[in-house]
């Protein structure tokens, strides 16, 4: 799956496709125009003839007929067994038939699979039509809704058209509003904003100021590398310092997104771990210490590489409003939820307070296991030893939406027993003995 999604839904005429395909230039990200597969699929079954209404048909037609789509030049090219049909789908009678493909269940669900498929091919993408911040990805870095008066996007499709008469005018406004209605009140896949979604009234805008727009709420949820130089820069320092002092096993890098709201919940064995755990994150991550180590020079370390003060042993809220600003921003945060360095090896249940912080902060979490750093540094000693083997292993990602349907404790628990597992398969591996958890 491509790590970034941006998903742009909205009424005919919205401007969807218009903005999207800017924006997707500006960000160097691919671009979908959903809206095009509805009408090859419109345009495939009235060549064939069948009954629009019979869903059995519409389904035998996507499955045997071979359509392709492909952004090119900037426009979404459509083709069916190899012919082309970019224009053929935007006629009139296509559009105006569309609305049984639409609301056609398993020809919506065919669709939305083929749209995954599309993005899991691209490193980032835009995609526009109804559903995509609500359906096909629900899990989107950033979603968007466009809307603008029925007169307004009617004013706008009459010029694409060149049919200005006061009449052609009002004929294309009753056209868009029948398909606002039937767009909005079908069962699957409803034109509608999903929940997370920004809403933008474009009525009053031009093109180029929506884009603006839009960017500027990707900055705050893009993170922009290059601004982040010292804390790179720290992060290989701590990379060549781990690396000269202890025997280094990452695993699972792949399972950290790339963009958007991510939590990283790490077992704790050592004072190193906030570094072990972070060195192989290419992108930035934010941490916390607590409050009493903001102390001189140190103190200002810390803040230089992203460590967020939280007073120990009450609940700290305006750090945990912090920490969730940060996450909204489309930051990653590294949590220890044991609270306190393991005095055995073993992993401690977490305790349950950052479920809140995963939630509202929209985050996606990541376990992370480390074994091997108590050995090399156990809580009694003042300093570790050298050379020994640090296993830091990624587990699967848990997408936000996944992460909603838990509450604090279940979250908890299911990542205690998660990184347990993960732990005690590590330990195996290594010829060692497993811990026992009863
Ligand atoms: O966006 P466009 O006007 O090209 O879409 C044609 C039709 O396809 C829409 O009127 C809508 O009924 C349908 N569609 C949809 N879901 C999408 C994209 C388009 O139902 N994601």
């Amino acid at each position: 799956m491509a790590n970034l999604i941006i998903t742009i839904d909205g009424p005919a005429a919205s401007g969807k496709s218009t903005i999207a395909r800017m924006l997707a230039e500006r960000l160097d990200a691919s671009f979908l125009d959903t809206g095009a597969m509805y009408r090859a699929v419109t345009l495939a079954a009235m060549q064939a003839r069948i009954d629009m209404s019979n869903e059995r048909e519409l389904l035998d037609v996507l499955n045997q007929k071979k359509f392709q789509f492909a952004a090119k030049d900037s426009k979404m090219m459509a083709s069916i067994d190899g012919i082309d049909v970019t224009d053929g789908i935007r006629t009139p009678e296509v559009t105006a038939s569309a609305k049984y493909i639409a609301s056609a269940p398993k020809v919506r669900e065919k669709l939305v699979e083929m749209q995954r498929q599309f993005a899991a091919d691209e490193e980032k993408i835009v995609t526009e039509g109804r559903d995509q911040g609500t359906v096909a990805f629900p899990n989107a870095c950033l979603k968007f809704y466009l809307t603008a008066t029925p007169a307004e996007r009617a004013r706008r499709r009459a010029i694409e058209e060149g049919q200005t008469t006061r009449d052609q005018i009002e004929q294309i406004q009753r056209e868009i509003e029948e398909r606002d209605a039937s767009d909005q009140s079908r069962s699957v896949g409803p034109m509608k904003p999903a929940d997370d979604a920004i809403v933008v009234d474009t009525t009053d805008l031009s093109v180029e100021e929506v884009v603006e727009k839009i960017l500027e709420y990707a900055e705050g949820r893009i993170y922009r590398l290059p601004k982040m130089l010292w804390p790179r820069f720290a992060r290989w320092l701590c990379k060549v310092f781990c690396r000269t002092f202890f025997r280094l096993h990452p695993q699972g890098r792949e399972n950290i997104p790339d963009y958007g709201p991510l939590v990283l919940i790490c077992n704790h064995q050592s004072f190193l771990d906030p570094v072990f755990c972070g060195i192989f994150v290419k992108r930035p991550l934010y941490y916390l210490a607590r409050d009493t180590l903001f102390r001189g020079l140190f103190g200002k370390l810390l803040v230089s590489i992203q460590t967020i003060p939280v007073k120990r042993g009450e609940a700290d809220l305006p750090a945990m409003r912090t920490v969730i600003g940060k996450l909204k921003q489309g930051n990653g945060v590294c949590l220890f939820p044991e609270g306190t360095r393991t005095s055995d090896g073993k992993i401690t249940a977490f305790k349950p307070g950052f479920g809140l912080l995963c939630r509202r902060g929209n985050a996606a979490v990541v376990p992370v296991l480390i074994d091997g750093a108590f050995e090399t540094w156990p809580r009694h000693k003042k300093l570790f030893s050298i050379g020994g083997s640090i296993f830091i292993q990624y587990g699967k990602c848990i997408p936000a939406s996944e992460v909603k349907k838990m509450d604090d404790r279940q979250l908890a628990e299911f990542l205690t027993d998660t990184l347990r597992k993960m732990q005690n398969d590590c330990r195996l591996k290594q010829g060692k003995e497993p811990y026992s958890y009863g």
